[in-house]
């Protein structure tokens, strides 16, 4: 069985091509990942502009497409089914995807699959790990921080989430305000390596509450008062602040995830999403796991961030079933990954 997944929701435009070999490991097998990553038409705004990213989709999908299947060696005919991300995202951006999807669907007379993009988080791990449900995933990208159970395709339970901003966001914003560019993760997480996480003490919103619930705005306007009494061009401070800043995030995942671990029994934790590449708070997450007799698992670092593959996989998880899409799906800005189970039309 294989699948083409699209994916268009937010600034990078990628399309993969997955395969399950029949009978074989319950682990997928990725024969075409493309990316075309916006930075460059972003990185001036210093965020995401919607409007840019929706026409940089646009120009780029049809050459991703064509690049996907000739590195597959494969045609639109041997594919089983067609996924696109469905949202939750920038509403221009999931237009073109979805479109595109639905297009070559009905050319090609093929299932089309419109497959939300944090369930595409929430199952990437599947397609290079035996992983078997149900697990606790904590799900850590640029617009969500949420803790769920999933028990299977279309089936979670939220136990919380944040009540303000998303974790992803926070490092976003650290960067920014530090200077250290866009995407923010990656570079606080290098700055950290040279910082002292003892030098400032940040606020652990949430932290030792009851619950599963993540708050990230206290932390996000204490960094900035911090950020703005520090020394000009003093590059020991900012490295001194992203460590201190990336320990306190650990502090409360691991905080938020043992309350979770206490509510739902399950194996596996997993963590997925864009911050889920981060090494520091992986390891960080490994050690609650093992304390807890479970194992972590986290998609491959590339993986972690949007990609295709992941709704290409999801995809064809709900294939299997015979959960596949209508051609009048409505492409959603919003969709809450605990109704993803309910129709999509
Ligand atoms: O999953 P993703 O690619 O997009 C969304 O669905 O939001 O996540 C992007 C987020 C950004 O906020 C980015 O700064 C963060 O993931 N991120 C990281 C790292 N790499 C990406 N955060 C911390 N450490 C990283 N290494
Ligand atoms: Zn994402």
């Amino acid at each position: 069985m294989r699948v083409m997944g699209i994916e268009t929701s937010c600034d990078e435009t990628a399309v993969a091509i997955v395969e399950a070999p029949p009978g074989a490991k319950p682990v997928g097998r990725i024969l075409a990942d493309v990316v075309y990553s916006q930075l460059t038409e972003h990185r001036r705004f210093g965020g995401v502009v919607p409007e840019v990213a929706a026409r940089a989709h646009l120009e780029r999908l049809d050459g991703l497409i064509a690049d996907a299947l000739s590195e597959a060696r494969l045609d639109f005919a041997d594919l089983d089914g067609i996924a696109a991300t469905g949202g939750p995202g920038l509403i221009g951006g999931v237009m073109v995807g979805v479109m595109m999807a639905k297009a070559i669907a009905f050319a090609h007379e093929r299932p089309f699959l419109a497959v939300n993009h944090l369930e595409g988080h929430a199952l990437s791990v599947r397609l290079t790990a035996e992983v078997s449900f149900p697990y606790l995933l904590l799900l850590v990208s640029g617009g969500h921080c949420q803790l769920l159970t999933v028990q299977g395709p279309g089936r979670f339970r939220r136990l919380g989430t944040t009540v303000d901003d998303a974790v992803g966001e926070c490092f976003d914003k650290t960067a920014k305000l530090l200077g250290l560019g866009f995407p923010g993760g990656p570079a606080v997480e290098r700055a950290a390596l040279d910082g002292d996480p003892d030098r400032f003490s940040l606020p652990r919103p949430m932290w030792r509450k009851p619950g599963c619930d993540f708050s990230f705005s206290g932390l996000k306007t204490a960094i900035r008062q911090t950020a703005e009494k520090l020394p000009a061009n003093d590059r020991q401070a900012v490295a001194d602040l992203c460590a201190s800043f990336q320990r306190t995030v650990g502090d409360v995942l691991v905080d938020r995830c043992a309350n979770a671990l206490a509510l739902a029994s399950a194996p596996t934790l997993v963590v997925a999403g864009g911050v889920a590449a981060n090494a520091y708070l992986r390891t960080r997450l490994e050690a609650l796991a093992v304390a807890h007799g479970m194992r972590l698992v986290a998609p491959p670092v590339k993986l972690c961030t949007d990609n295709g593959a992941m709704i290409a996989w999801a995809g064809l998880e709900r294939l299997r079933l015979g959960r596949t899409d209508t051609l009048d799906f409505r492409p959603r800005p919003r969709w809450p990954l605990d109704t993803v189970g309910q129709s999509a039309a």
